[in-house]
């Protein structure tokens, strides 16, 4: 979106006036900034991918290097999602549970074509967690059973399984993930660490921590040999990255469609194949799997609409040129981190394990929270702080708002920060 001189001009007084009167200015450009996001969306299969930037509402002159955490929602998606919202309450009731149930529908058929699946096996969540968490009550996992994990899962797809733990009696058991790693090699950890008792194999399709691009297909046919359910972890997935649930045969996949798909926050999927529906029946979708049940009562509705914008939006980019575009940046990143003597890359140099997320380990004696903040505030760079595995971290990844510039932009504010 171009900066017009009236914005401008409105941006440097605000600077100038109080937080208070700053904030209320903000939404002034806001609104002007949504209503100029009409968009039609059949040229943007045409644009090039470096100029998608002026499709959000990001800060200006900020490179945004986090869309792992949370992907901003371009401007088109959240006016269309307002108008939805704005018709809506006109009349609550009569469209509510009217002409909206059958809208929200069809996002829901859109989505199952999104993720390759039948939309029999496709329901709409508010997040990656809550669909987790669906799919572990619905196992209903008995005292002395086993699940097997990871050591790099997010607590959004952990937390399930030590409730199950605190509560049941159930044994979590836990792969410590390799690094560097091949995938066979990976396989072949889940496979000694499998026990007769093993019920479930929870694993991110990509991990939180390194980016590292779990062999989904080669897990699934492990977990099928053994009678167990192979459920995925898909919050870093979709969206970046071309999934199609069929090809990594796994029985159940969850999804955050607030990160990569770009959607309004608060949407998530879930998959279940049909085969793994017999026996994961979670209470929520006891009378279904559309969005409207008595099971799972009233859904924000507005904000499921929008998912089916944000579809539209990447569909109409194309899936393949974004994952592309998402995973050249990631080599450019990858190469230029690896020139910086100082840090250490974590994340896997393998392209089939690699994904849009490239982490770095800091050294001793250089605070990684420190370093994230400089990097905002002298160098508009955002990149997300890691905790956990990866020892003083730095997490990077790019989608199609970004450009190489912002990379190289990233890689100098390093070498400032860190030497
Ligand atoms: C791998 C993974 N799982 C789950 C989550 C939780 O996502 P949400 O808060 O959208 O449920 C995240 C968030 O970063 C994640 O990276």
């Amino acid at each position: 979106m171009k900066e017009s001189k009236k914005d401008l001009t409105r941006r440097e007084l605000l600077a100038n006036l109080g937080p208070g009167v700053a904030v209320l200015g903000m939404l002034g450009l806001l609104n002007e900034s949504i209503a100029e996001g009409a968009l039609d969306l059949s040229s943007l299969g045409r644009d090039s991918l470096d100029s998608m930037r002026k499709h959000f509402l990001l800060e200006k002159n900020l490179a945004y290097l986090n869309n792992g955490s949370l992907g901003p929602c371009p401007s088109h998606v959240l006016q269309r999602t307002l108008e939805s919202w704005k018709e809506l309450e006109t009349n609550p009731v009569s469209q509510g549970y009217g002409p909206f149930i059958k809208k929200m529908e069809e996002v829901r058929a859109k989505a199952a074509a999104f993720l390759g699946c039948g939309v029999d096996e496709l329901a709409i969540t508010s997040c990656t967690t809550e669909s987790m968490n669906m799919v572990a009550q619905g196992l209903e996992l008995q005292s002395g059973d086993h699940v097997l994990t990871t050591d790099h899962e997010h607590a959004g797809g952990a937390e399930c399984w030590r409730y199950y733990a605190r509560h049941r009696g159930v044994i979590i058991d836990q792969v410590n993930l390799p690094s560097p790693s091949a995938a066979e090699e990976i396989v072949e950890l889940f496979r000694k660490a499998m026990t007769p008792k093993t019920r479930a194999i929870s694993a991110s399709h990509v991990t939180y921590t390194t980016g590292l691009r779990l062999p989904i297909p080669l897990l699934s046919e492990l977990a099928r040999s053994k009678g167990c359910t192979l459920v995925v972890d898909g919050a870093q997935g979709p969206g970046g990255l071309q999934v199609k649930v069929k090809e990594l045969g796994c029985d159940t996949y969850a999804t955050s469609a607030h990160k990569w798909m770009l959607a309004p926050k608060g949407t998530g999927l879930l998959y279940i194949s049909r085969d793994a529906q017999k026996r994961i029946t979670p209470m929520a979708l006891e009378r279904g799997y559309q969005t409207y049940t008595g099971a799972v009562g009233t859904r924000n509705i507005p904000t499921i609409l929008g998912l089916g914008f944000a579809m539209d939006f990447l569909n109409a980019i194309g899936l393949k040129r974004i994952e592309d575009h998402c995973l050249s940046l990631r080599r450019q990143l990858f190469g230029s981190l690896q020139e910086i003597e100082s840090i250490k890359v974590v994340s896997p140099e393998l392209e089939e394990l690699a994904s849009p997320l490239v982490s770095v380990s800091l050294p001793d004696g250089v605070q990684n929270s420190t370093v994230a903040a400089n990097l905002q505030s002298k160098h508009g760079v955002v990149v997300k702080v890691l905790s956990g595995p990866v020892r003083n971290g730095l997490r990077i990844s790019t989608h199609v708002y970004n450009t190489r510039d912002d990379v190289e932009r990233l890689c100098a504010g390093l070498r400032r920060e860190i030497g």
